[in-house]
């Protein structure tokens, strides 16, 4: 029985006080929640506040990204090992702006996945097809390879623990949800193949869908058997929205 897990990937939203203000508003719903696991993905610079704000409850402290190497001379990146040391328990890997945008490919997302277990976090990690890929009849094949790179370094037991959010890179941010129908296919797909390489250990991995995700549409993705939760992006900002999205995933 896989609980499902609701997270909210904030990007580059909220300063320390707004994070607070969130917090503040949505911690009581959040945390009396039953049957769904959640998680607040601030920006770097908000982690401490809002892991300070979550000590003691149910919710979970995540990250946006992690660098793969433990320390070095890496300007401007952070570690597993720090995201830990800060109270994290996940950390969003191989988001689609991470990759479009700052350069994160198939092989430094294996390596940050790798570098997120190997500090104690749960990676979450994100895979999706383009707008262009989909056309072209490459969903499963594209998003398949995202996830074989993603767990090449993972043992079995691992891949039991991993959270994969399936992410059409046309539906991020842009209002164009996939179906439930759809999501739960794909979703599918992505369990079949951990089943072929990983075995039993895929029962128990848990596959989000996220793109667009809103309270007035979350039912149709959580209601899926394949859909174990959602990565929300824009309608996590707000307090009431997000509560809203965590009681559709909840029992
Ligand atoms: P969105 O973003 O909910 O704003 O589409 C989802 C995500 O990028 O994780």
């Amino acid at each position: 029985m896989r609980i499902p897990l609701v997270a909210a990937n904030w990007k580059m939203h909220k300063t320390r006080g707004e994070a607070a203000s969130f917090v503040s508003a949505a911690l009581p719903q959040l945390a009396s929640a039953q049957g769904v696991e959640v998680v607040l993905c601030p920006p770097y610079t908000a982690l401490e506040t809002v892991g300070r704000l979550l000590s003691g409850s149910r919710v979970r402290l995540g990250a946006q990204n992690v660098h793969w190497e433990r320390q070095g001379a890496y300007t401007g990146e952070v570690s597993a090992g720090m995201l830990a040391d800060l109270g994290c328990a996940y950390v969003i890997v191989g988001h689609s702006e991470r990759r479009r945008m700052f350069g994160d490919t198939d092989e430094r997302v294996r390596r940050k996945v790798r570098a997120a277990f190997d500090a104690g976090l749960v990676p979450i990690l994100c895979v999706g097809e383009t707008l262009e890929e989909r056309q072209a009849g490459q969903t499963e094949s594209r998003v398949t390879a995202q996830v074989a790179e993603g767990t090449a370094d993972l043992t079995a037991e691992e891949v039991g623990r991993l959270v994969v959010a399936y992410e059409p890179v046309w539906a991020i941010g842009t209002g164009q949800a996939a179906s439930g129908e759809e999501a739960g296919r794909v979703n599918g797909v992505i369990r079949e193949f951990l089943r072929q390489r990983f075995g039993a250990a895929a029962d128990a991995t848990r596959i989000q869908y996220g793109g667009s995700v809103t309270s007035r549409n979350a039912a149709e993705f959580l209601g899926q058997p394949e859909v174990d939760g959602a990565l929300v992006g824009g309608a996590s900002l707000d307090p009431e929205e997000f509560v809203t999205i965590v009681r559709a995933a909840g029992a």
